[in-house]
């Protein structure tokens, strides 16, 4: 078997508050965790990562933590953690916990002390600037609205909170709070965690004379994106957060990277493992972005992505590692946002696992993906719970930019919330994820999207995904194989090779509810895995609606 961890990992990403609640309080819970661990199992799945259970006040659901070695009690005890870390160990399934060190919650004792007073001890573990002016120190805006920084009364200066004024950034330059992370860090891997996915790691580094950016369309504000991300100290700060840390165990360091660049990506997932083992990047994430950030309908267009793709597939090769992921808590759905959610949904969900786990890199699965759980419509304000959404909601119905009825459909395209809808176990009330009312709406497509029901069904997929991840977890091609796109401006269908030195396999997809003809010079051998068993490509060279197929080439001697 092989060794490297980053071959090997196939992730599974739980979102805990929406998994399974176990005592029916409308919460998401460890137990409930534990009580799926071998549905997870059955999949093929190696390695759980899960969106942050420490202590928070949940303005961002976790993502602002209080205390970073308490659990919310909402999901259960330390005690509970202890024991599903080691119920999944004994089913050789790594834990991997969210570090969310870029910022705190104010509400974090570290917080509370730093405002306090000048003086205080904790002062320079945040970022405090006198204002410029009688105004804010610059002109970035905050991730959900507003300005990035919020003014003190009591100590008359400004404090920096990149995504929300609950979510003060923690400052990186001062060693005493780099010592202090690091010893929470192996304060949980000796309690026997795999490692860490680490929330905005690219942004900690902060440029020191914090310049103004330039304004976005219509806003007073500016994106602080290409300002922070990448700053002047991230490479040694995550260095020697590799030599104090991550060397002394054996871990699995997975760094989220919005707005990185295929140069820097090389440096934070180098090969070598000096810094991380690999980050995820969000360039194909962005593919269907625009002035209004998120906000449209726009859809992601296929030769964009193919190129997109294809450059971090080629530009890694050799030197860094990838992460194959298309969806995550922050996303919407995959099979809406580039599938089908009518007549070809398990189909279209089929072919899109297929195209991007097949890839090179560490594939991760959101939670529910593997059953080709949807968007929902969101109706009214009141059924949407992210800040996200909910600020930008406000922001933009009130500045006129967009009706309400057209900002509920943005939303209902494109938010968060999407994704962080219960999971949909059997058909049951509330899918089966709780007997009581859940803490955000559930799908009401529950009773023909489930788990039982794909568990039952042999084609279903569920299944598919199964077959799938032992198809990859059984060919050294696909793991080290090289990749290469083979066409790249065909509007319709998504083809590549991998390849090493025994075989040479081609992975077709078919992104269209159309038949579509696809011709390439390709002798098979064999059929891996496809969704369609009446396909007939390999005779006439036609491909079924959202049609997979993976064919092994013949080798002529
Ligand atoms: C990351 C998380 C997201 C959170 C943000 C701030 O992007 O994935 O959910 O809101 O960081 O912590
Ligand atoms: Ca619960």
């Amino acid at each position: 078997m092989i060794k490297d961890i980053r071959k090997q990992a196939i992730v599974y990403q739980i979102y805990p508050k929406s998994f399974c609640d176990s005592n029916n309080d409308g919460h998401g819970d460890i137990q409930g965790i534990i009580s799926k661990l071998d549905y997870i199992k059955d999949l093929g799945v190696n390695t759980i990562w899960l969106s942050p259970i420490f202590e928070s006040p949940n303005f961002d659901n976790g993502y602002d933590i209080s205390d970073y070695q308490k659990i919310n009690p909402e999901y259960g005890t330390l005690e509970n953690v202890d024991q599903l870390i080691n119920e999944a160990h004994k089913r050789g399934i790594k834990v991997v916990f969210d570090l969310v060190v870029n910022h705190s919650s104010h509400q974090h004792e570290w917080f509370k002390n730093s405002i306090s007073s000048k003086s205080s001890k904790y002062r320079d573990y945040y970022i405090w600037r006198d204002g410029k002016e009688g105004k804010e120190p610059n002109n970035w805006g905050a991730l959900f609205g507003g300005s990035a920084w919020t003014y003190d009364e009591k100590t008359n200066q400004y404090y920096l909170g990149l995504f929300s004024p609950q979510q003060p950034d923690l400052n990186w330059e001062n060693p005493n709070l780099r010592k202090e992370v690091y010893k929470m860090m192996k304060w949980w891997l000796n309690r026997g965690i795999d490692g860490f996915r680490m929330d905005v790691i690219s942004l900690i580094s902060k440029p020191q004379n914090f310049p103004d950016g330039k304004l976005k369309k219509g806003s007073q504000y500016a994106a602080f994106h290409p300002l922070v991300s990448n700053g002047p100290r991230i490479h040694e700060f995550l260095q020697e957060m590799r030599n104090e840390v991550l060397n002394q165990f054996d871990t699995i360091s997975i760094g989220e990277a919005s707005a990185v660049t295929l140069d820097e990506a090389r440096k934070y997932a180098s090969l070598d493992r000096s810094e991380l083992d690999m980050v995820f990047q969000f360039e194909h994430m962005d593919l269907d972005g625009g002035e209004s950030f998120k906000w449209n309908d726009r859809k992601i267009n296929v030769v964009e992505l193919k190129q997109c793709l294809s450059k971090w597939q080629t530009g890694m090769e050799g030197k860094a590692w990838n992460t194959l992921f298309f969806s995550n808590h922050d996303q919407p759905r995959v099979v809406s946002r580039l599938g089908d959610e009518g007549q070809y949904r398990e189909k279209s969900a089929k072919m899109l696992a297929t195209c991007f786990y097949l890839m090179k890199g560490t594939p991760f699965i959101f939670q529910g993906d593997e059953l080709s759980m949807t968007n929902t419509t969101f109706k009214n304000i009141d059924e949407v719970r992210d800040l996200e959404s909910i600020n930008a909601y406000h922001d933009f119905v009130e500045n006129k930019m967009f009706t309400s009825d057209q900002m509920l459909r943005y939303i209902s395209l494109k938010g968060r919330d999407n994704a962080r809808l219960p999971m949909q176990w059997n058909d049951g009330i509330y899918g089966g994820f709780s007997e009581a009312k859940p803490w955000i709406k559930c799908n009401d497509n529950a009773s023909v999207i489930n788990a039982e029901d794909q568990l039952s069904r042999a084609d279903s997929v569920y299944h598919y995904f199964k077959k799938l991840i032992e198809l990859r977890q059984s060919k050294n091609v696909f793991i080290d194989g090289k990749y290469e796109l083979i066409n790249e401006l065909d509007e319709n269908v998504y083809a590549y090779l991998r390849t090493d030195e025994n075989e040479t396999i081609l992975i077709v997809c078919n992104f269209t509810d159309q038949k579509i003809k696809f011709d390439c010079d390709f002798e098979c051998s064999e059929v891996l895995i496809r969704n369609d068993e009446n396909s007939t490509f390999i005779n006439d060279s036609m491909l079924n609606p959202y049609e997979t197929i993976v064919l092994k080439k013949s080798i002529n001697y």
